[in-house]
């Protein structure tokens, strides 16, 4: 993922990452990271002297910057939350695996918990590679402006869909790209790819 575009065009420049293992940082001699649920209850919670131990041994104290744990229970991310995200100069990403965090890092150590879907994952690694790459692609020079200005979700399309996008062949098994792209009319072009975006976009 770091080897293609945009993530690839940005790092280094725009971007840096850090990973940091809790493994490496935990003050448990035996190098656990997580431990029983206080009352009962199947699978382990990620111990709050760990993260605190994590974020540490990264930046000396708690981060003064934004610091996200990714869990089902967080806001929803969306284009709007990627686009306040990326105004930031840096974020930490917490992630969990198992029954998640100990709830004390959510409300000490966090400054924030986002979800990414309504769903449940094994672990917060994909999360946390879901937001990086969305909150990446809107990094200066990541992509071409014209391209980010009129993608689903965008202000220009009023946080719509995108219209549906066709490339040559012009036919392929009788099935036809619409007459009015190939008209060489923009206006009519950008009338009917606004339509499009407004039709698709009410659900
Ligand atoms: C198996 S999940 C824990 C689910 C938790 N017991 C619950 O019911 O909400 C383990 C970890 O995966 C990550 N994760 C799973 N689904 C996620 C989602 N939709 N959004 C963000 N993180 C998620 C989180 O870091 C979470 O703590």
């Amino acid at each position: 993922m770091c080897e293609q575009r945009p993530l690839a065009t940005v790092l280094g420049s725009e971007l840096e990452l850090r990973l940091v293992n809790y493994r490496d940082t935990t003050p448990l001699h035996s190098g656990e990271v997580d431990d029983e649920p206080y009352g009962g209850g199947a699978g382990l919670v990620l111990r709050v002297d760990v993260a605190a131990a994590a974020l540490d041994a990264v930046y000396g104290a708690v981060p003064q910057h934004r610091v996200v744990a990714l869990t089902p229970q967080g806001r929803q991310l969306t284009q709007e939350v990627v686009e306040e995200l990326a105004q930031e100069e840096r974020l930490t990403l917490l992630s969990s695996r198992s029954e998640g965090f100990d709830e004390r890092i959510v409300a000490h150590l966090a400054s924030d918990a986002i979800s990414i879907g309504p769903y449940v994952l094994s672990g917060g690694e994909l999360p946390a590679l879901v937001l990086l790459d969305a909150v990446a692609r809107r990094l200066p020079g990541a992509i071409r402006a014209e391209s980010a200005a009129l993608e689903s979700f965008s202000g220009e399309l009023g946080g719509g869909l995108e219209y549906p996008q066709y490339t040559r062949p012009a036919e392929f098994r009788g099935w036809l790209v619409p007459d009015v792209l190939l008209s060489g009319d923009h206006g009519r072009i950008e009338e009917w790819r606004r339509e499009q975006s407004r039709s698709r976009s009410v659900r």
